[in-house]
């Protein structure tokens, strides 16, 4: 159910006005999806988040873009030099200004989805804990307390992507991180994080076509929107062992 036209009065918390049509998420008490796309460097997650956000839109649903992280803030910015190697960072420091980055557009999410937007977001917490926990004398349970509490995606499409087939999309840029060995790291650290059953991970091949990977994304992004839209919003990591 994309699109509902409706004249509906009073419903919820406010009043609906009569002969307009309503897409999905206008409705009072249908709250948006949060939907996180992670992987490897060059997995596709800026391209499939794009698309997914055109493809939503396309079929009615009210879908924004979000990025992590973002870089226009002042924390973004600090963050940006650190990953452009024009400053230095201690290393508790950048993941602690990391996880602060996210939690600076935790209102503005929240309201973003409490009014029906769905949030397709680029990397999340998992992309700060997989980084961090690769350095060495940080365990992995340190790493993530930072980010407990954060809004739960409903959704973590993991974009899974060989080693042959990221090198064949272009090579490393210069950002710190963005080596093969380090890389492997992340990726084993993606590989424990997704052992926790109580998030929602769903693992994508990567390495195909644009379009196929596309519309798997696209098909359990639309499951994941009518799932979630009359469920409260989680807090990731609340229950952590
Ligand atoms: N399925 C695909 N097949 C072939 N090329 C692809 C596919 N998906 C993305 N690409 C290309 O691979 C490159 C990397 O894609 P993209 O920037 O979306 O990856 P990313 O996961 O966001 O990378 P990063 O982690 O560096 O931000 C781009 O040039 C993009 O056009
Ligand atoms: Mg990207």
């Amino acid at each position: 159910m994309a699109q509902c036209a409706g004249t509906i009065k009073n419903v919820g918390r406010s009043a609906i006005h009569l002969g307009r049509r309503y897409r999905h998420g206008d409705m009072a008490g249908l709250r948006g999806a949060l939907i996180v796309l992670e992987g490897a460097d060059r997995a596709g997650k800026s391209t499939q988040a794009r698309l997914l956000v055109e493809a939503l839109k396309e079929r009615g649903y009210r879908a924004e873009g979000l990025r992590f992280p973002e870089r226009t803030t002042e924390i973004g910015q600090l963050i940006g030099s650190y990953l452009e190697k024009k400053s230095d960072l201690e290393d508790h420091t950048i993941h602690l200004l990391f996880s602060a980055n996210r939690w600076e557009q935790v209102p503005t999410m929240k309201e973003k989805l409490r009014s029906g937007i769905t949030l397709v977001v680029d990397r999340y917490a998992f992309s700060g804990v997989a980084f961090t926990s690769c350095k060495e004398n940080f365990d992995l349970h340190w790493c993530k307390q930072a980010d407990v509490g954060l809004p739960k995606p409903d959704l973590i499409l993991f974009l899974k992507v060989n080693p042959e087939v990221a090198a064949a999309r272009g090579g490393f840029g210069n950002e710190r991180y963005e080596t093969n060995y380090f890389q492997e790291k992340v990726l084993k650290r993606y590989f424990e994080l997704m052992e926790d059953k109580s998030l929602n991970w769903k693992v994508i091949d990567a390495s195909e076509k644009m379009e196929n990977v596309h519309k798997n994304i696209k098909d359990l992004s639309e499951k994941a929107i009518q799932d979630a839209k009359d469920q409260p919003l989680g807090k990731l990591w609340e229950e952590d062992p």
